[in-house]
């Protein structure tokens, strides 16, 4: 984890937040190429859910909810985790987590486990942000900021019923922030106060629910697949009946073997009419389906694959990481190399133009492919350093394709393709290079990382 987290710095991907303040506790600023990075995970979920999938619609609701929204989800009473604090050291601890805690005082040993320590009694924390809607602090109302997206997407079950004229099984998906008070967060992105979710509620009528769950377990594990990840590094594993949250009759994981070990990815639940029952008793309004043909009335049943773009971002990023020692390309000697093997579809950038020497025309020529690249990709034209070093700095950013400009470039408009993966090189025309680079990177692909 630590040669990630430096590589996210040292490469732009990702920063602690505030830092030349010191930095506040577990959030973190996208660099450039995480930006793109984090983008193309979203993109790449996106396109699994609207344009491969005629059952699904769009919703982006606010963070700002109504406060009623919380006390109907239960996440008032009920989002809570149980906290104790030491009167020694003044540090506070998770109550379930303690063994897995190091002491205030005495990191060896876990909280409880000295003399010293001097523990309270467990109370609940609710984990949602506090503020308040309007400028009067005392006499505006509470609001939330949300803990999860789904809710937004409950509330409007109505509005994209009548507009979208569909009929149970069909869903809403939602890709934006949350925020959770988290007491323990840590481990880079995997676990932050202020993060992105990928959620989806699937609205089912009763009797499909488990054929449902069982289709969504399946969709989202060969998604990852699909993008890259090494199928030995992801299993499915069902929650035990007292890890269930208050909502779910049902949930599975889909989980990665991050450095921390087998740890979430993703949930996938089955979360009953909870949701819509409690939604349509708290409003007031009528949060149900009614079959024409059958004559049916009832209030559907949701399937709710909930994944974190942060944590998906991480786990591509881990799978990806690779170190190997190579021949140093012009000189033959061994060398490490860090390289990102990235699917291309997520790859920041898809291809780096680099010219072998800034002159004798080859800027020119290099600037010119750039152009009819980027209407096509994420290209980047790169000029900087040793050709050895441009490729090093490209490898460790996971760009799949370097196109190298050199004399014989303008003399018969070719360019070397370097392969990220194989390091093998082929000489390609420039005519139609922008599609030829299009159908590489979409081609099915798989990762030479070895486990
Ligand atoms: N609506 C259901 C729900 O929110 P969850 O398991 O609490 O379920 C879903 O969250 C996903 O959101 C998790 O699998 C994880 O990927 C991501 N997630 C949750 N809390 C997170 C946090 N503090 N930091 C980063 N990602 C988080």
């Amino acid at each position: 984890m630590e040669k990630i987290v430096a590589l996210c710095k040292r490469r732009g991907f990702i920063f602690p937040s505030s830092e030349i303040y010191g930095g506040v506790g577990s959030t973190y600023d996208y660099g450039h190429y995480g930006v793109l990075l984090k983008s193309n995970v979203k993109n790449e979920w996106w396109r699994a859910m609207l344009q491969e999938r005629d059952d699904i619609v769009a919703i982006d609701s606010a963070i700002l909810q109504h406060p009623r929204v919380w006390e109907a989800s239960g996440h008032l009473a009920g989002f809570t985790d149980p906290l104790v604090d030491c009167k020694t050291c003044g540090q506070r601890f998770r109550a379930d987590h303690l063994a897995d805690l190091p002491c205030g005082r005495k990191p060896s040993k876990h909280p409880g486990e000295t003399d010293e320590c001097d523990l309270t009694e467990a109370r609940d924390f609710n984990l949602m942000f506090e503020t308040t809607i309007g400028p009067v602090k005392e006499s505006g109302a509470t609001a939330y900021l949300r803990p999860e997206t789904a809710q937004g997407i409950f509330i409007n079950f109505k509005n994209v019923l009548q507009f979208s004229r569909k009929q149970p099984p069909f869903e809403s998906a939602q890709v934006s922030k949350s925020f959770r008070n988290e007491i323990t967060p840590g481990n880079f992105i995997f676990r932050t106060r202020e993060f992105e979710q990928m959620e989806m509620e699937f609205f089912v009528p009763p009797a499909e629910a488990q054929k449902w769950f069982e289709h969504w377990l399946a969709e989202r594990e060969r998604w990852y697949v699909e993008l890259g990840i090494r199928p030995e590094m992801l299993r499915l594993r069902a929650h035990d009946a007292d890890e269930l949250s208050h909502y779910s009759s049902g949930t599975s994981d889909v989980e990665y073997l991050f450095p921390i070990g087998w740890s979430e990815l993703e949930g996938i639940a089955n979360r009953g009419n909870f949701d819509l029952t409690q939604h349509a008793q708290f409003s007031g309004q009528k949060l149900e389906y009614f079959d024409q043909a059958s004559g049916e009335r009832y209030v559907p049943h949701v399937i709710e694959p909930a994944a974190g773009a942060d944590r998906a971002t991480l786990a591509f990023l881990v799978d990806a990481y690779d170190e190997e020692v190579v021949e140093r390309e012009g000189t033959g000697s061994g060398e490490m190399r860090t390289v990102l093997r990235l699917h291309p579809r997520l790859a920041p950038v898809k291809a780096a133009i680099l010219p072998l020497v800034n002159k004798d025309g080859q800027p020119e020529l290099a600037r010119e492919v750039h152009e009819a690249l980027r209407a096509s990709v994420q290209s980047e034209y790169d000029d900087g350093g040793a050709i050895g070093k441009r490729y090093r700095r490209h490898d460790e950013i996971g760009t799949p394709f370097c196109l190298t400009i050199d004399h014989q470039s303008t003399e018969d408009r070719t360019v070397t393709l370097r392969d990220r993966d194989s390091l093998e090189q082929e000489r390609l025309p420039i005519e139609g290079l922008a599609e030829e680079i299009v159908r590489r990177v979409h081609a099915p692909w798989k990762t030479p990382k070895q486990l």
